[in-house]
């Protein structure tokens, strides 16, 4: 199927849409392509952004909604704030694909509930292999997708394409990758994601000391809080929503933890990332929870 009849088909049917393929097949900007022609339809539209490291709505380690309807000019740029978030704690799905699938999904729900007719989940590349496989499947299970859009690229989307025809009553388009896109380095895209995190933080942070008991997963006895130092966490409201990120520091003179975010409101429980970053953006590796807290 061509791009135009793709549009088309969403257009005539507004819907939830999954977007699938691997890493730079264009469904970004066939998502957001989309949305601008909805509006131009008159039909209000969302995106759900369940990529985790290069992504649109909200900052790195998120998935974020955001609803498009107040939007005058739609570009990449006027995406950034989201309207609702979900913490993954992470840059990439492997390991982390329950936070992943539970907060698209409840976003997709926020969406529904917003009442828009029109909603598109763009994803992350992360389609192959049984972990690959295991996220899109349990990802369509969960967001019930009236379409979903299949980005292919030779022949590594065929499983998926397979479990979505066999496996759900979405309808399936499938669309070849244009050859003019141009595949990013590793580096463009760690650079992307080092300014995705950068703007996020330079709206301005504030520090506050934080106890030690507002974390989940819960902190051992005579847990060693120095090991925490530059962890991403994410800031729960206690009512079910992250409305942020922050990073925290660990100050050694006074041994208590800090965290440094722009968001300072309606905080009252903090998630515990598994990366650690500074606030310019700079990963400084991932970390593994398990050995930290010497739990399975
Ligand atoms: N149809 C297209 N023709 C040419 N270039 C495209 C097309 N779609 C996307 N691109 C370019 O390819 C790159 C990757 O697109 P993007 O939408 O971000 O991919 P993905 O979200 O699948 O990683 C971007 O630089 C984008 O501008
Ligand atoms: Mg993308």
């Amino acid at each position: 199927m061509d791009l135009e009849r793709a549009y088309d088909r969403l257009l005539e049917n507004p819907g939830v849409v999954l977007l699938l393929g691997g890493i730079d097949t264009g469904k970004t900007t066939f998502g957001i392509e989309l949305v601008r022609r909805a509006a131009a339809a008159g039909i209000s539209a969302a995106i759900v952004d369940a990529e985790v490291g290069q992504s649109t709505v909200g900052p790195p380690t998120t998935v974020g909604l955001r609803l498009c309807a107040d939007i005058q000019e739609l570009t990449r740029e006027s995406l950034l704030v989201a309207d609702e978030l979900g913490f993954v704690g992470n840059i990439t799905p492997r390991g982390h694909l329950l936070p992943l699938v539970a907060g698209t999904a409840r976003l997709v729900a926020k969406a529904r509930e917003a009442g828009c007719p029109m909603i598109v989940v763009d994803t992350t590349g992360y389609t192959s292999g049984i972990n690959g496989q295991s996220l899109k499947y349990h990802k369509m299970q969960t967001v019930r997708p009236d379409f979903v859009v299949a980005f292919e690229r030779g022949g590594e989307l065929e499983p998926i394409v397979g479990i979505s025809h066999r496996f759900t009553p979405a309808e399936v388009l499938e669309l070849d990758v244009a050859q003019e896109i141009d595949v990013r380095s590793a580096e463009e895209r760690m650079s992307f994601r080092e300014q995705q995190f950068q703007s996020y933080f330079a709206t301005g942070t504030s520090r506050w000391r934080v106890k030690p008991t507002v974390f989940m997963p819960t902190l051992p006895p005579e847990f060693d809080m120095r090991l925490l130092d530059a962890l991403v966490v994410g800031m729960e409201d206690g009512k079910g929503s992250c409305v942020g990120i922050g990073v925290l520091e660990y100050d050694a003179s006074e041994d208590f933890l800090r965290m440094v975010s722009p968001v300072t409101e309606g905080v009252r429980g903090l998630r515990l990332g598994s990366i650690k970053i500074d606030t310019d953006g700079r990963s400084k590796g991932p970390v593994d929870m398990r050995y930290l807290f010497r739990s399975e």
